[in-house]
């Protein structure tokens, strides 16, 4: 029987776009979830609206550059729900512009959010999820930069790249099946993703884009209850979801 009954589950970025939709989506199939971000009036917000139809959700502030915000996020699930079934590492930004522009700042805030921030999560749940021999980190990555990069892409697919990477390096790692593993790669999605770019020229295109053909938020969301829902022998390792009209 698939069922997200029993789910423990905590996402990151939960205080908008795909992060929320999926606190909403997996709390409505009967999960308990702890809702993530920076924003703690957001995430109290969405976490009230589950509650109040219902559902069960609990919120925890975080950043997810600081190990320690990671290993708390894990700490108040536990101590809340009495364990962690599925991390969703899903906060990302994406500062992109073309590479002779030089912003190191934004490429070094990609690499520690997406990157060092997935990382902080695999530190913070691993154990946990050893301890009670099953767990399952789900990441959001994305389509860019699995064929090519597009122009001021480079960085933003990199970290993602990298992200997809790790993950197969912890399946493997994992044969022993008490981890199981799913990379999530969206296409474009309608969210607020757009606001983290400061190169005006990449934040228009980018909204334009999604406007004209961008997903909702709830697809991928839906993607992510499916591979969660799976029997725990049934590892869906990578799932690539786009607009059907995305080149
Ligand atoms: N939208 C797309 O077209 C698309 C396509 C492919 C992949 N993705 C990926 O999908 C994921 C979700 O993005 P989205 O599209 O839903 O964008 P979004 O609406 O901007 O959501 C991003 C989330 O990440 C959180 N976040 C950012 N920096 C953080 C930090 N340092 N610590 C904790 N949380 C942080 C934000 O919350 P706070 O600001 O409250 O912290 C927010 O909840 C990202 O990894 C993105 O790269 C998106």
């Amino acid at each position: 029987m698939l069922s997200l009954r029993d789910k423990i589950v905590a996402i990151t970025g939960a205080s908008g776009g795909i992060g929320e939709a999926t606190a909403r989506l997996l709390a409505d199939r009967g999960a308990a979830v702890v809702l993530a971000a920076r924003r703690g009036e957001r995430v109290d917000a969405i976490a009230r609206d589950i509650r109040a139809a219902g559902g069960r959700a609990a919120t925890c502030v975080i950043d997810v550059t600081r190990a320690e915000d990671l290993r708390r996020l894990v700490a108040i699930t536990v101590d809340r729900y009495g364990r962690i079934d599925v991390l969703v590492n899903n906060a990302g930004i994406a500062p992109i512009s073309p590479l002779a522009d030089l912003d190191t700042e934004g490429w070094s805030a990609m690499i520690d959010v997406n990157l060092r921030g997935m990382l902080n999560g695999v530190a913070a749940a691993l154990p946990v999820f050893r301890e009670q021999g099953a767990g399952h980190l789900v990441s959001i990555v994305s389509v860019a930069g699995l064929a090519g990069v597009h122009p001021s892409m480079a960085v933003y697919a990199a970290t993602k790249n990298a992200v997809r990477t790790v993950h197969e390096g912890l399946r493997v790692e994992s044969t022993d099946g008490v981890v199981r593993t799913t990379a999530i790669s969206p296409g474009y999605v309608r969210t607020d993703l757009a606001d983290s770019m400061a190169d005006p020229r990449a934040r228009e295109q980018t909204r334009e884009n999604m406007d004209a053909m961008g997903i909702s938020p709830s697809a991928v969301a839906g993607a992510v209850a499916f591979a969660v829902e799976q029997p725990g022998d049934v590892e869906i390792g990578e799932i690539n979801i786009r607009p059907t009209i995305q080149a």
